[in-house]
């Protein structure tokens, strides 16, 4: 039947992208990820956000190391603009997406008690690739950031197939 608007809408999903400071590498994951939700059509579907676990860039735009080499791959991120985790968003999101275990720790120690989002690092949904970091680039070169978007690029593609799953399973439901 037609999908119904319910405290769990098994109909629609969301993701939310966490680094360390919400101007490098998360900002390109989200922009993969809208890229690859809106061309699998997906777009209405799946609620997208990114954050960071610390303060300081809060209400800035991404890195321009970061808009270059998202633009380089056709994608624009110049919109974004920084703001931190917070407790709201353990229930807003289904799947709070970490670049790498220092991330997840921090993630963790702000995270409500009983909360049921799924805490994972992006690079978990790729087989093979377990516990591997999204390594951060701030204090590299060029080289760093194509590593981060090819990294984003890859972990994004596994999460869209959980994701749709998931989704998947809750059109399933609904019939
Ligand atoms: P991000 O990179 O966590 O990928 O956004 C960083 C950005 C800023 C800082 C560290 C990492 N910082 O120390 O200001």
């Amino acid at each position: 039947g037609a999908p119904q608007t319910r405290e769990q809408d098994v109909t629609k999903t969301s993701v939310l992208f966490v680094c360390l400071g919400n101007i490098c590498r998360s900002p390109v994951a989200e922009g993969v990820f809208r890229d690859l939700v809106a061309q699998a059509g997906l777009a209405d579907r799946i609620e997208i956000d990114s954050a960071g676990t610390g303060d300081w860039h809060i209400g800035r735009g991404p890195d321009p190391r970061s808009c270059a080499v998202a633009a380089r791959h056709g994608i624009d991120i110049t919109g974004l603009r920084a703001r931190q985790l917070c407790r709201a968003d353990f229930a807003r999101f289904r799947f709070i997406v970490a670049m790498d275990a220092s991330n997840l720790a921090d993630i963790r120690a702000v995270a409500p008690a009983g909360h049921s989002a799924e805490v994972r690092m992006l690079l978990d949904f790729v087989p093979g690739m377990e516990g591997r970091p999204v390594p951060d680039p701030y204090y590299g070169g060029p080289e760093d950031f194509e590593e981060t978007y090819r990294l984003a690029r890859l972990g994004c593609e596994a999460l869209l197939e959980t994701v749709r799953a998931a989704l998947a399973v809750g059109a399933a439901a609904e019939a």
